[in-house]
């Protein structure tokens, strides 16, 4: 269970992990955002305490408590995010991008609150920088980067897509066509791909789960 006593296989790593939604605003009162609960990362961030590892948690806004002895960092934006994270990734053994990051964000932030108009309205919006690719990409000091994939379909083609086109060590993938599961939900069923190979996680709570996948990157790390 979540209480039992682990081997601390990862004593002396560094993880950081990102968590749950960003926030991109559009005026002061307004923003776009998702439904990231945050508790995929946060049982992560768990889950590598229990480990050992000294964690990083580099959070969007979440209601969900965080574990007591991490280093807790509180973003909003993609932007802030992204700061944060490559920042930190430098010193990090380990990078875990769990965070449902907002692809795009306003073009034009208004200072002031956007009064209301004619019948239609236009956002225009412009890409957010992708963070965990940005992290993959680092020449010096690049940590073990582990990404999340939620896909509605095709789910291996796209998650093995993914790991190459951002360069990752590794991608957990999950259905969330799957209504029962995923954002916010304490289940999750995830598959792991690699380079050159795979594994099935199955359905389980998102504590297991996570340690689940800290044992497959310790080993992955060791191989
Ligand atoms: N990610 C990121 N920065 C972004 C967008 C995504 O770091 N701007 C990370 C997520 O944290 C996750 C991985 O990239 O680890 C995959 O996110 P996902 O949204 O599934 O992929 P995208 O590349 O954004 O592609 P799409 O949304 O079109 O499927
Ligand atoms: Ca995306």
């Amino acid at each position: 269970s979540n209480e039992e006593k682990q081997p601390l296989i990862l004593a002396g790593k560094t993880v950081t992990i990102t968590a749950g939604p960003t926030r991109e605003a559009l005026d002061p009162v307004r923003f776009i955002s998702n439904h990231s609960s945050g508790k995929m990362g946060y049982a992560l961030a768990n889950a590598a305490l229990q480990l050992g590892a000294k964690v990083n948690l580099i959070s969007g806004p979440v209601s969900i408590q965080p574990p007591s002895n991490a280093k807790l960092f509180h973003v909003e934006s993609a932007l802030e995010m992204h700061q944060s994270a490559l920042k930190l990734a430098t010193e990090s053994d380990i990078f875990i991008g769990c965070a449902a990051v907002a692809d795009y964000r306003s073009a034009d932030l208004q200072t002031q609150k956007i009064k209301k108009q004619g019948d239609e309205m236009t956002l225009t919006l412009v890409k957010n920088p992708d963070i965990i690719a940005d992290v993959a990409g680092l020449s010096h000091s690049r940590p073990f980067t582990v990404g999340f994939a939620a896909e509605t379909q095709n789910v291996a083609d796209y998650a093995r897509k993914k790991l190459i086109n951002k360069k990752l060590d590794m991608i957990c993938a999950n259905d969330v066509s799957n209504q029962a599961i995923g954002f916010n939900s304490d289940h999750n069923a995830l598959t792991v791909f690699w380079s050159n190979g795979q594994q099935d996680l199955g359905l389980h709570s998102k504590e297991a789960l996570s340690l689940s996948i800290m044992n497959l990157i310790s080993s992955r790390l060791k191989g």
